[in-house]
């Protein structure tokens, strides 16, 4: 997937998403369309912030761990950092939480909303360095769009950032 692929990809989120408006609905759809465009993936998917832990939302991929507390993992430190995190090599990062040992790198990026995060898009490979910046920044957009498109209900959990 090529940064040049943006305005294709982002046409492509708007036409699973455009018309639901509905949390459920759009997170499977963005967790299945991200699996099928994305090679060399063995995860993708949600976790949303609720009482006070991250719980797993829809996902592509095998059962995955659930809850993670905000202070636990990769998930947990783009939480509390509010900034996408970028692991080269999972066994490198202190505290990973190796939800399949075959999971190598990972890509997490949080979900802002009016400077709070409501939760993270994470996804893994099991190859490592499979992602690079110019993949970061595309999920990034494309997580962007999502969230665009997206209604959270107030009952969702948040983390207020400074
Ligand atoms: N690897 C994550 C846990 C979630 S799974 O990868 C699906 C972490 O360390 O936060």
């Amino acid at each position: 997937m090529m940064t040049d692929d943006l305005a294709l990809l982002t046409a492509q989120v708007d036409a699973l998403l455009g018309e639901e408006g509905d949390l459920l609905v759009n997170a499977s759809q963005f967790a299945a369309f991200i699996w099928s465009v994305l090679p060399r993936i063995n995860w993708a998917g949600f976790y949303f912030l609720r009482s006070g832990k991250l719980r797993l939302g829809p996902f592509q991929g095998k059962p995955a761990c659930n809850p993670i507390e905000l202070d636990r993992g990769v998930c947990g430190r783009c939480v509390q950092l509010g900034e996408p995190l970028l692991i080269e090599d999972v066994r490198a990062f202190e505290d990973h939480i190796a939800c399949d040992p075959a999971s190598r790198s990972e890509l997490v990026v949080p979900l802002m909303a009016d400077g709070a995060c409501l939760g993270v898009f994470d996804i893994d490979s099991p190859e490592p360095g499979r992602f690079g910046d110019g993949e970061r920044q595309l999920v990034v957009a494309l997580v962007g769009e999502f969230l665009r498109l997206t209604p959270f209900p107030e009952a969702l959990g948040h983390y207020p950032l400074p």
